[in-house]
């Protein structure tokens, strides 16, 4: 067992992605001709660890992939990107998770995914890893393991004091209320934010709005994301929501930039815990501004390297 303090860690999912680009996504019973096709390593949860130990987190990740070639790979990826792997366990009772995955021309994507062996990490899991947990700077979860496991892990968190950012991805109705109160940082995109609510997010201003209501559910803050508009803070101790707008890229593909966003606010709340938050959101913007002009999720997400000074 590791005696290691870590940076940021990430109790999430795993998936292989299996991605195809074509001029436009299908409609229900369509077939239609993509023109490239790829397999990277994808899921949210290892996303975002992934871009926080590209900037320089020591990161470690707690997650389940299956005993197959898959899970055998990721494993491998999470070393060559300095991912600490000692809470990577394996299972022969599911295959690794897997996300078929279409980008159109605009950059945009649908998404489908089977969680597999991601859905048997359980409270067993979490124990193992809760010497680190308990010690960690910052923990974030999100939804594509068992509600209950991120739940688990997000109490464990705030009980001992590490900061929390939870990430509501792929959003559920009826989310358990404890999710807000554990959310140091909750951060969602818009769709999240209108599933959750039941409001509609068409502008910066509706994203304030639902941000507000998100607030009042329990969270210490709240980070709505709205790609190219780039998102909009609040914090429970202000009244004043704030919108900080993003640079205009050319977008190639738009798959993983929220992740690599969480990625980065995680490395940010490590390393600057002084820092405001909307300062935070500001550089996390421009490191989610860079993915999105490169194909695929980790394929795209930069190194602390490629990024300008003015990041660290
Ligand atoms: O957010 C993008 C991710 O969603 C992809 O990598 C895919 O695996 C799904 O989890």
């Amino acid at each position: 067992m590791t005696e290691a303090t870590f940076d940021v860690m990430i109790v999430g999912s795993c998936m292989t992605d299996l991605v195809s680009q074509a001029p436009r996504l299908p409609k229900a019973g369509e077939t239609i001709h993509g023109h490239k096709f790829f397999i990277g390593f994808g899921g949210k949860g290892a996303n975002q660890c992934i871009q926080a130990a590209r900037l320089g987190a020591k990161a470690a990740m707690v997650c389940k992939v299956g005993k197959d070639f898959f899970g055998d790979n990721y494993i491998q990826n999470f070393k060559d990107n300095g991912v600490h792997t000692e809470f990577v366990k394996q299972t022969s009772d599911a295959a690794t998770g897997a996300a078929s995955i279409i980008v159109n021309d605009a950059g945009e994507n649908a998404i489908v995914i089977v969680a597999g062996a991601n859905m048997l990490l359980d409270s067993q899991d979490l124990q193992d890893a809760r010497p680190a947990l308990i010690r960690a700077n910052v923990l974030v979860c999100q939804l594509e393991i068992s509600p209950q496991s991120s739940l688990q892990a997000l109490r464990m968190a705030r009980e001992n004091n590490v900061k929390t950012i939870f990430n509501p991805a792929p959003a559920i109705p009826d989310l358990d209320p404890n999710f807000y109160k554990f959310s140091d940082v909750f951060c969602c995109n818009e769709s999240e934010a209108e599933l959750l609510t039941g409001s509609s997010v068409a502008s910066i201003e509706d994203a304030c709005r639902v941000g507000q209501d998100l607030l009042r559910r329990g969270c210490g803050s709240v980070i709505v994301t709205l790609g190219p508009q780039g998102c909009v803070v609040l914090k429970a101790q202000e009244s004043t929501s704030h919108h900080i707008p993003t640079s205009v890229v050319k977008v190639v593909d738009t798959t993983g930039a929220g992740d690599c966003f969480i990625g980065a606010l995680a490395f940010y709340m490590a390393h600057y815990p002084s820092m405001p938050l909307e300062e935070m959101a500001r550089r996390a913007n421009q490191v989610a501004a860079v993915s999105v002009q490169a194909v695929g999720t980790q394929t795209s997400y930069p190194f602390k390297k490629d990024l300008q000074d003015e990041l660290f």
